[in-house]
């Protein structure tokens, strides 16, 4: 179980992994889905799961206090896509492991052999899967060329990401793998181009904010069941659905970096996976280097003046934190789940 939010009674709402592997948070900017992936995230960590998380459009900012606790922290396509094949070789070994101990899942799996369990979060997915528009015919311009090839290597990365994700969702079930999805609206075509077709049947659901019927279409399995939002939306609201019931509205836990950070504090960080061997080639060589560097010439030196320093300065990328709750909240925060 991890924590989500709590309903309209009140009563918590967590995420049965058990019941379901994998969950699919959608809703449009701003709603509150990387405030809600925090939660499962942080709980996760605390219990000594390993945490794969893939934020390869955003580059991971809002995720930067779980870094040194998560095996994977990738915030680039081909770094997401290298991830999910280190992945997916985890989950065939799993399954192979579970079917040589003639068991159906990995919990039943004796404690000595038993692997640990590993959360699988890929946060902006519908933007990580979209391929950019690109000229497919190599331009007499190594410049033009060096920046098309670079596009033709992420697309393939957003390719391969589609298709790893839906492979670990389907047949990562019995093996300890939670895959924990998040972005705008993520339709059905997108997931189908990318390989991905199937994926809503068998995940549960959220989706934040109130938008109009069709978006609720796209997100839930059962729209027609799900409870009106009666105009009242407030950043971190929505409806949840699991696989087993209808939605029901949801508000999210809500804690700030800070609480987020104090929950983590005393974990031993952990030693990273090793995604060379997956990583996607960039394309380079001699004639592409150099024209990133401006070809072989000698250093030059570059002279700043105070002013060039006071405008960079400036413009550092500070990131803005939450207002803090006034109740502190590891008092929220249930021990058990
Ligand atoms: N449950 C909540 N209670 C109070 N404030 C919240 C809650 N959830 C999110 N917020 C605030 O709302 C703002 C947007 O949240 P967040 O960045 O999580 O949304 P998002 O859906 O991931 O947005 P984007 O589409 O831009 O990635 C943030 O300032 C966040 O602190
Ligand atoms: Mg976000």
């Amino acid at each position: 179980m991890l924590p989500l939010g709590v309903g309209a009674d009140s009563r918590p709402i967590v995420w049965d992994t058990q019941e379901t592997n994998s969950l699919l948070v959608s809703g449009g900017p701003g709603t509150g889905k990387g405030a809600v992936l925090r939660n499962p995230i942080t709980e996760a960590l605390r219990r000594g799961w390993q945490v794969v998380l893939l934020d390869p459009i955003k580059g991971g900012g809002d995720f930067k206090y779980a870094e040194p606790y998560c095996n994977v922290f990738a915030g680039t396509r081909v770094e997401a896509e290298a991830a999910l094949k280190t992945l997916y070789a985890e989950v065939v070994r799993r399954k192979n492991l579970t079917s040589s101990y003639g068991v159906a899942n990995f919990r039943d799996l004796p404690e000595n052999v038993r692997p640990t369990h590993i959360l699988l979060v890929v946060d902006e997915f519908n933007n990580a899967i979209e391929e950019d528009k690109v000229d497919t015919r190599p331009s007499t311009d190594p410049e033009v060329e060096a920046a098309r090839l670079e596009v033709v290597a992420e697309n393939a990365a957003a390719n391969a990401i589609g298709k790893t994700v839906g492979r670990i969702v389907k047949e990562a079930r019995s093996s300890g793998v939670s895959v924990l999805l998040a972005g705008q609206a993520i339709y059905a075509a997108q997931l189908a181009k990318a390989g991905a077709s199937g994926l809503k049947a068998m995940m549960a659901a959220m989706l934040l904010g109130d938008p109009a019927y069709g978006a609720v279409q796209g997100a839930l399995r059962s729209p027609d069941d799900a409870p009106d939002m009666g105009g009242v939306c407030p950043p971190g609201r929505g409806r949840y659905e699991s696989t087993v019931a209808s939605a029901v509205i949801i508000q999210n836990l809500f804690a700030t970096i800070d609480e987020h950070s104090r929950l983590l504090s005393g974990l031993p960080e952990v030693e990273k996976w090793d995604l060379a061997p997956k990583t996607r080639k960039l394309p380079s060589g001699p004639a592409v280097e150099d024209i990133m560097l401006g070809g072989p010439q000698t250093p030059q030196t570059v002279e700043f003046s105070l002013d060039d320093l006071l405008a960079l300065e400036g413009s550092g990328g500070s990131v803005v934190q939450p207002a803090v709750q006034p109740v502190p909240f590891e008092q929220q925060w249930q021990p058990t789940w």
